[in-house]
């Protein structure tokens, strides 16, 4: 992994996923975007592992496709769900909606909240569905895996957006989950990371 900024928020929601993964896991990613995490999964989980990876626009799907085949990646784009196979698929979709598309127990989830780099700003994650798609993305955490969620709290919205995340959070049950706080200290209204562990049983 290439080396980063104490403060960088993103890697640091990588690398807790890292430490997780394994090849041929089975990895989701609610906010595809331009791919940076999409193919950060890739790498982890390798070509018998499984990808799936959720945005409402087109726009990002195209970039995160255009991103994994730079790579020399293959991914198929799903248009209803169905029994997932190895590789990357790629879902236009409100992740609120994730537990229909997603029958296996993903080993890491990750959610990095926020608009499109480069795309529409208007066009933000919204408390409502990020805290719908949480709630589902715990239910169907593998035991032993691992949710990040990347907060903007500096947007319009974003800082609703990132009381209702941080409740979410606070409430998981802490006899079946531990969760971490990483934020930066001295900037104001930085990104800042939030990550559970779901506990195994026995
Ligand atoms: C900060 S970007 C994600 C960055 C991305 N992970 C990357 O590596 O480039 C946030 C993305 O969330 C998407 N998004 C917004 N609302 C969504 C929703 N309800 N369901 C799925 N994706 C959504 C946006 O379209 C945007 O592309």
């Amino acid at each position: 992994m290439i080396p980063f900024a104490l403060t960088h928020i993103v890697g640091r929601a990588q690398q807790l996923l890292a430490e997780v993964l394994r090849p041929g896991d089975m990895a989701l990613d609610l906010t595809a975007g331009n791919g940076c995490d999409t193919l950060f999964l890739v790498q982890q989980v390798g070509q018998s592992g499984c990808v799936l990876a959720f945005d409402v626009q087109q726009q990002a799907l195209d970039q995160c496709l255009k991103r994994l085949s730079d790579h020399g990646i293959w991914c198929r784009q799903l248009f209803e769900p169905q029994a997932l196979s190895p590789g990357v698929s790629l879902v236009r979709d409100d992740h609120a909606g994730v537990k229909a598309w997603c029958p296996l127990a993903p080993k890491a989830i990750i959610a990095n909240l926020g608009f499109l780099p480069g795309g529409d700003k208007a066009l933000v994650t919204r408390a409502s569905s990020t805290v719908k798609a949480l709630v589902c993305a715990a239910e169907i955490l593998a035991p032993g895996g691992r949710l990040t969620v990347v907060v903007y709290p500096g947007h319009a919205g974003g800082a609703e957006e990132a009381e209702a995340v941080e409740t979410f959070f606070g409430r998981l049950d802490a006899k079946g989950f531990s969760v971490l706080c990483l934020t930066p200290w001295n900037r104001q209204s930085s990104p800042y990371l939030l990550a559970a562990e779901k506990f195994t049983t026995g």
